[in-house]
């Protein structure tokens, strides 16, 4: 660690530096065999800086990262940036806490990444998904047709039985808890409040058959 990085806040220390550099690399070395059936993108999603710098673990602009297998093969890894409007605008770097609970598109898009109906999602829990293409580059914020208007969770669920994406929405400000339920081929079918105290914050959450 150079002494420059030791000045740094921990979590921009050593193996968690924000990476800057979007790169494409084809014909990847393998160790080993990946099996054929394996056919789609390992892909993970971080937090990394476009300034290099973030005062809090939970700022930094999302970076997806990702593997192509196929046929037995490793085609590419990239990493690209979701689009965010911080990246369109990185003086924009500190959240507007007024402006983030009201500009459902203001996401860091940085905390987690599903794929569901054909769609590589970028989530982070106070705002839209963002949608991004098989190439990891980003579509854009998505609010299912017009249907979604609040925040969606970074932690939604895929049902192995229906393919539906079950979700939920949670905020400060009213509605304070709301389910949605995405069906398999990508339409937010229910948005439906959830009677709750007060304002609210819930990170992840589980779902049964029945519960
Ligand atoms: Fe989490």
């Amino acid at each position: 660690m150079t002494a420059l990085e030791e000045e740094l806040p921990q979590h921009l220390q050593g193996n968690w530096s924000p990476v800057q550099e979007e790169r494409t690399i084809a014909d990847l070395t393998v160790t080993g065999t990946i099996p054929p059936e394996l056919d789609g993108r390992y892909v993970r999603n971080g937090a990394n800086p476009i300034t290099g710098f973030s005062d809090h673990p939970f700022t930094g602009d999302g970076m997806i990262h990702g593997v192509r297998l196929r046929d037995g093969a490793a085609e590419w890894y990239r990493n690209r940036y979701v689009q965010t409007p911080f990246i369109a605008d990185p003086d924009r770097a500190v959240i507007d806490m007024a402006e983030s609970l009201t500009d459902m598109t203001s996401s860091k898009a940085n905390t987690n990444v599903v794929g569901h109906a054909g769609q590589i999602l970028a989530l982070e829990e106070g705002h839209f998904p963002y949608a991004l293409d098989g190439n990891l580059d980003t579509v854009g914020p998505t609010d299912y047709d017009g249907r979604l208007t609040g925040p969606f969770t970074a932690h939604p669920k895929i049902c192995p039985d229906t393919g539906e994406m079950l979700a939920f929405g949670y905020s400060m400000m009213e509605p304070y808890l709301t389910y949605l339920r995405v069906s398999k081929d990508g339409t937010l079918e229910q948005v439906e409040n959830i009677t709750v105290g007060g304002p609210t914050m819930m990170h992840d959450f589980n779902v049964t058959r029945n519960h």
